[in-house]
Parts: C-alpha cells; structure tokens; sequence
C-alpha cells in the first residue's frame, strides 16, 4: 500500500517513519526541495497545484496531508480521483480561524467570544462588543502564534489593524487560562475512536516548548469532557485520521481554542510515551486498519528545539531522553527537532526537564 502525502515537513518525516513496519510506502509532494520527510522518503518538488505532480499522487492508494496550508483545492481535486483522509472538509474547517469557531459553536462547545474583522471599522466595533484583552487573529494561514495581534484596550485598533490588517481577520476574547491542554483523538474508516490522554502545553510566545502527558492533575471527568468535544467534531467532519483539539483549561472548564486535522506537535510524546504512536494510528486510520491502543506507558514529556539541535552526545547522556533530528536547517525559533523524556513519576519528570532545558540555555549563551 503506498501512501500520498501533501506536505514533507517533520510530520511527514515521522509518518513515513512509524509506516515502514507497517509494510507502507509513501509519496510526499511539497515545494521545498529536500524537505525532513524528501530525506527518508520519495518526495516530488512541485507547487501545490502542479497538474503532473498530483496525478502522481493520485495514483497512491490513499492520500493524506501534513501541512494544514495546503490549498483545500489541491484536496479537494485528489478526492475525485482517490481516498483523501482526512476528508477535504476537516481541512477546509481548520483553515479558517471562523468556520473553526462557528463549528464549535454549532456542537455546543464552548469558545472565547468572537466576531469577524474583515475592515478598521468592523474592528473597533468588535473591540467594544467583546471587550479587551482581545486577541486578533488572521483567519487563514497563522502558525506559532504569527499573523496575531494582542489588544490591551479599545486604544490599540489602529496599531492592531496597521500590524496584520487587510486580510480577512479574526477577533477574539483573551481567555485567562489556568492552563492549556490538547486532547488527540483519531477515528477509524469503521468510525469507531480512540482518544490520547489530556496533554499540558506550555507556550512562549506561542510556540509550543513543552507538552507533559497525561496532563498532571487531571481529574477523569476533564478528561471525558475533552473527549466528547473531539468526538463530536470527529463525527461532525466525518473524519478519519488523527485530529487535535488544543483548549484552555479555566478552573477546570475547556474553552476550545482550535483544531489541527492531522499530527500534531502536541502528541509527539506518543512515540515513546504511548502503546501506539500518534503518527502510527494516524496511518492505521487513513488505511483502513484497527486502530491501537492510545494509552500512555507513564508520564512523559516533550521538548521542542527550536532554532538549532544540540550536541546529541550532551543530550543523550541524561536518562531515558530521546532526540528526533528533523533534518532542517537552522534558522531562529523554527522547529529543528524535540526530545522525548520519560520518568518512573512527575517530580522526576519535572527534574528531567529542568536538565534539558539546561543543557539548551547553556548551549545558547
Ligand atoms: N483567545 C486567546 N486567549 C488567550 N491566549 C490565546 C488566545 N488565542 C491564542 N492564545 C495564545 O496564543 C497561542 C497560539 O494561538 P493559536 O490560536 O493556537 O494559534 P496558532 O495557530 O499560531 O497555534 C495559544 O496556544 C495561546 O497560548
Ligand atoms: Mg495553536
């Protein structure tokens, strides 16, 4: 069976690496020549929209996609030709920060307040309905926390509109998290479902540094509210595959913030931290196959590199860590890699964290 992916970052690398011994082949087409997952798998260089490319593609025996960016027509186009999952539509939804919201508010999930901006004027009239703090957002194409802008009062509309104005846009009520949390579910062809633990994130300017799993101190009814939210999105997209829901964790009520249809950096920890990867379940799903056991062994955690990898050799010496080198070049705050680490209990944990980020600090001073 030979899987098509649009898309050969990371995601894609480690896709094609928890599918080789599940017998898969696979085709990744992204722009990017030498993309982390071109490294290890087949991968055509082509736009997006590169009619002989995606005839390639077509003719794999299903498509999949890692990069959520990619046009939905690209999608939209194979799925005439050939299984896409997950469908067209849960790309369609995640691409766009409003149908993302308006779904959750047709399932009854609650969300932060919220009002399309699409002109200055509509902006400050959505500033004095939904108050501030006010988080702007482009709708389309925003990642790590870029194409956002913060508003602190009504004061702040011209500067806001000057920083990301001119595209359509996204206003939403600044949410004063306890925490935030993600919860991965993946559903099956057979629509049966599977949901991950409750993962903690931490973010610094919002890119993700830190995942801790199962989320410390999580009661078991958080947990099964996490899971009827993914549920329902999953029933309402018809998905098949992984899905990530990333939410706000407020005194023990879940506000959803938004969905990822696919891998996600969030459930990294899997690889080692769960009876069946993220990425392994992700593939079982899209081909049709029983889904596996998502239960993690025991707390884990996941810590993004940003920028550039570290000496393996300083890294690998601490106890039960496990580095994933992505292949890319280095540039300031990209993601070039993350390490898993694993502990009998959290203060070990905890203490083994503060080792690598450690080792990181000293490596950048
Ligand atoms: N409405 C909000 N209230 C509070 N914090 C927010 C809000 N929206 C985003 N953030 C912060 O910014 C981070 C990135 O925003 P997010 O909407 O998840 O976009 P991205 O697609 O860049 O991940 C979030 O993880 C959170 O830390
Ligand atoms: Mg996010």
């Amino acid at each position: 069976m030979k899987v098509g992916v649009l898309g050969a970052g990371q995601l894609g690398r480690m896709l094609a690496l928890a599918g080789y011994p599940l017998g898969l082949k696979f085709l990744f087409l992204d722009p990017t020549p030498d993309a982390p997952a071109g490294q290890v798998a087949e991968q055509i260089v082509a736009p997006w929209d590169d009619p002989k490319a995606l005839d390639a593609l077509a003719h794999t025996d299903v498509v999949s996609y890692e990069f959520e960016s990619v046009p939905d027509i690209a999608a939209r186009t194979l799925a005439e030709r050939v299984p896409v999952w997950p469908p067209p539509a849960s790309l369609a939804v995640a691409q766009d920060r409003l149908r993302e919201k308006e779904a959750f508010r047709e399932l009854g999930i609650a969300t932060a307040p919220f009002a399309a901006v699409d002109s200055e004027a509509e902006l400050a009239r959505a500033v004095s309905e939904i108050g501030t703090p006010a988080v702007l957002k482009t709708r389309r194409l925003g990642y790590d926390g870029k194409g956002q802008y913060v508003l602190r009062s009504a004061a702040d509309v011209p500067k806001a509109w000057a920083a990301i104005g001119g595209v359509p846009l996204l206003l939403e009520g600044f949410v004063s998290f306890s925490r935030e949390l993600s919860v991965l579910g993946v559903r099956g062809q057979d629509g049966r479902t599977a949901f991950y633990p409750l993962v903690e994130n931490e973010h610094e300017r919002g890119i993700l540094r830190i995942s801790r799993a199962p989320a410390p101190s999580t009661e078991p009814k958080l947990q099964a509210r996490a899971e009827t939210m993914s549920r329902s999105l999953l029933e309402y997209l018809g998905h098949v595959g992984v899905l990530a829901l990333e939410l706000f964790d407020v005194n023990g009520e879940l506000y959803a913030n938004e969905i990822a249809p696919r891998v996600h950096n969030s459930g990294h920890w899997t690889i080692e931290g769960a009876r069946t990867s993220q990425f392994e379940n992700h593939l079982r799903a899209i081909s049709g196959l029983p889904l596996g056991d998502t239960s993690a062994l025991g707390p884990a955690a996941m810590v993004n590199l940003l920028g550039e990898v570290p000496s393996p050799a300083r890294l690998l010496a601490l106890p039960d860590v496990h580095l994933h080198d992505y292949g890319k070049q280095p540039r300031p705050d990209r993601k070039v890699g993350h390490v898993t680490l694993r502990a009998p209990d959290f203060a070990t944990l905890d203490a083994r964290i503060a080792d690598v980020q450690a080792l990181l600090a000293a490596k950048n001073t």
